[in-house]
């Protein structure tokens, strides 16, 4: 995967003098089933979370209130997303290594994954990310 594969969803938004509404439905909106759901909050002030890449893990990030930055990399580009609205869904696909941080006050990330949650799908060594990434691209 490349860091092009990676992408802003547009998710559906019902507008309403009564307040907002989004959806995400799984296979429909984001190209995988949802297997799991997990959150970012109460995060202090310059911390940065992430560090690490998947080998089958797909997610789709959701910036639900505030914002940050999240910075991604495919072993050979890097792209950097602004998120601050919770009708965007940033697509990251399988073997991107992701940073998120310059996360605002009360901020919550939100993420839908395609995988259940398995220490053995990650790589937290860039060096070692970086060998398998281009080990899989020049294949
Ligand atoms: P990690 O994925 O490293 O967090 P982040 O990418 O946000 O910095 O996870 C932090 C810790 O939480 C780690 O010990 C694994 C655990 N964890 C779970 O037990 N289940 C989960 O679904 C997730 C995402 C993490």
């Amino acid at each position: 995967m490349s860091i092009n594969d990676c992408k802003i969803i547009d998710l559906p938004r019902i507008n309403d003098p009564r307040g907002n509404l989004t959806f995400v439905e799984g296979d429909v909106h984001i190209p995988f089933a949802i297997q799991r759901v997990y959150y970012l909050y109460d995060v202090p002030g310059g911390a940065e979370r992430g560090g690490h890449a998947h080998k089958d893990l797909q997610q789709l990030i959701i910036a639900m209130s505030g914002s940050f930055d999240i910075h991604l990399d495919d072993g050979h580009s890097k792209k950097t997303f602004h998120m601050n609205r919770s009708y965007f869904g940033l697509y990251v696909p399988t073997m991107i290594w992701r940073e998120i941080d310059n996360f605002s006050s009360g901020a919550v990330c939100m993420v839908l994954a395609s995988e259940r949650y398995s220490e053995s799908d990650y790589y937290r060594a860039y060096q070692e990310f970086e060998r398998a990434a281009s080990a899989r691209s020049s294949r």
